[in-house]
């Protein structure tokens, strides 16, 4: 990391009490960046023997559109997905450019505080972004970024469908 640089990140994840999904169709071909996201994520997945996610060009659009307005309307805040019918993940980043795989992996960092054993997370630590991540009912992926120049700020979004984290249950 450069010296002097002001990096800063923050993760959020939503979380589920109720709902259900079907899975739409496969996206046909992958952008690299797509690709990148995909592979992190399916990384983590298979190190808990979790089956790997597929790219939706359905959700990608959604985030995408999503991103754009977070970037045009709000200095790249996070989203308010409180009431979002996906799960999802969201990073902002201050003074750096993050990659897809950046992302997916400051997202998997959680997992040192997470217990599987008994489903339970550190004391005053999350986990539910890294939960999200490796949820194994949830099998499509699709994520977007936005760069805020002004604020040097950027967001990376990714949902989940079906979502995960719903309380009280395990993530595999
Ligand atoms: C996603 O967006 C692209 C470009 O706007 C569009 O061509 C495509 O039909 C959309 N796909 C889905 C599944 O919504
Ligand atoms: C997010 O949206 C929900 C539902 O619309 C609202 O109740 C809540 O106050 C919002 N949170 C923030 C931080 O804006």
């Amino acid at each position: 990391m450069v010296h002097g640089a002001l990096f800063l990140l923050a993760a959020v994840a939503t979380f589920h009490v109720s709902s259900e999904a079907e899975a739409p169709p496969l996206a046909p071909e992958l952008s690299a960046e797509a690709r990148e996201f995909l592979e992190a994520h399916n990384q983590a997945r298979a190190a808990v023997g979790v089956e790997p996610l597929r790219w939706s060009e359905q959700l990608a659009n959604v985030t995408s559109k999503l991103a754009r307005y977070q970037r045009d309307k709000l200095g790249c805040e996070f989203a308010n997905l409180s009431t979002g019918k996906y799960g999802a993940n969201q990073l902002l980043a201050w003074g750096t450019a993050v990659t897809p795989r950046m992302a997916v992996e400051e997202w998997v960092k959680q997992k040192q505080f997470y217990n599987h054993a008994d489903n339970s997370c550190v004391p005053n630590h999350r986990c539910g972004v890294y939960t999200q991540v490796v949820w194994r009912k949830s099998l499509e992926l699709g994520c977007a970024r936005a760069t805020c120049v002004k604020e040097q700020a950027s967001l990376t979004i990714c949902f989940y469908n079906p979502p995960g984290n719903y309380i009280g249950e395990s993530p595999y």
